[in-house]
């Protein structure tokens, strides 16, 4: 994590904001300017800003308001986020709005109301896993016909200075040392473990199809796979076949839609399903038990 100057941030992405948003839809900065740099991912925050900005462009199909505004917030410490100086970043728009159901699953992976080939449901996923990773925290305000106000708390920092990569590199290793090895034809689907891993504090390969995978299992020995059963060419029963072919043991977590559930039964052994849509704890959850070889048996 660096120090990020959100305020230039915001300002800098406006004409980006005004031209994805189109005419119909007016740009408010409301900007904090006593805000000091937060802790974060440049590039990750812009993403997830962006990602808002598209949600509720959809959720305003005539037009409307999109306000983005920052604060600052004084925690006083819970569970989910401990005591401190935050800058709350809230995005709020004027559309549909939505009704608690769907409020409460909105951040999970692949939750969508979206139709096929429209939304992937990753969006606000991503968006949550991006204020996780930088310590903070992301929350939902809505109502159905009263509009949307999504907020995200980042820790403030007083830090100008410049962090090596390497010290980052270091800390993370640090934390969970384990390179989980990712196998998925969806490249988006892949970015998303891949970030929500990195998070975690895992290392993490990339492979998009089966035999990439092998290759990458024989060259870079990670500790486990996770293994996307519908796959064009090899399935993730053919490429888990092979892997254990070589390894027995060797620990897999296949990502699977309902559907496909009874059909990977007879892999029960040894692996974990994690079904989609899943929850980033369901995710994280998954790994250490697949991590954990006693608690597989
Ligand atoms: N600003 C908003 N107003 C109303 N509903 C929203 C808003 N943002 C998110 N939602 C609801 O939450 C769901 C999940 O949002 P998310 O961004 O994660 O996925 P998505 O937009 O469907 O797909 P994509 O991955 O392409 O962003 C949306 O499908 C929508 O139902
Ligand atoms: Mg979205």
């Amino acid at each position: 994590m660096r120090p990020v100057a959100l305020s230039s941030l915001l300002l800098g992405m406006r004409e980006l904001l005004e031209r994805t948003l189109g005419s119909r839809v007016r740009v408010n900065l409301d900007l904090d300017a006593r805000v000091a740099n937060v802790l974060g991912d440049q590039t990750q925050i812009e993403l997830a800003i962006l990602n808002l900005a598209i949600n509720a462009r959809d959720a305003m199909p005539e037009g409307g308001e999109l306000a983005i505004g920052t604060g600052s917030y004084r925690a006083a410490g819970t569970a989910e986020l401990p005591s401190g100086d935050y800058i709350e970043l809230t995005v709020s728009d004027t559309g549909s709005g939505m009704p608690p159901e769907i409020i409460s699953r909105a951040f999970d992976p692949f939750f969508t109301t979206k139709g096929v080939g429209k939304g992937t449901g990753l969006g606000l996923s991503q968006v949550y896993a991006m204020a996780r990773q930088a310590g903070g925290l992301a929350r939902i305000q809505s109502a159905p016909g009263r509009g949307t106000a999504i907020s995200i708390l980042l820790p403030c920092t007083d830090d100008q200075v410049e962090v090596a990569d390497e010290d980052v590199a270091a800390a993370t290793a640090h934390v969970n040392a384990a390179t989980i090895l990712i196998i998925d034809d969806d490249h988006d689907v892949r970015r998303f473990l891949a970030d929500s891993l990195n998070s975690f504090g895992y290392a993490v390969l990339q492979a998009e199809d089966g035999p990439r995978g092998l290759e990458a299992l024989r060259e870079f020995s990670p500790q486990l796979a996770i293994v996307d059963y519908a796959m064009p060419g090899m399935t993730g029963a053919e490429v888990a076949r092979a892997i254990r072919d070589k390894d027995p043991d060797f620990p897999i977590i296949f990502a699977s839609g309902y559907a496909e559930t009874s059909a990977l039964e007879s892999f029960a052994e040894n692996s974990v399903l994690l079904r989609k849509p899943f929850r980033l704890q369901e995710l994280q959850d998954a790994v250490r038990q697949a991590l954990t070889p006693t608690m597989t048996a």
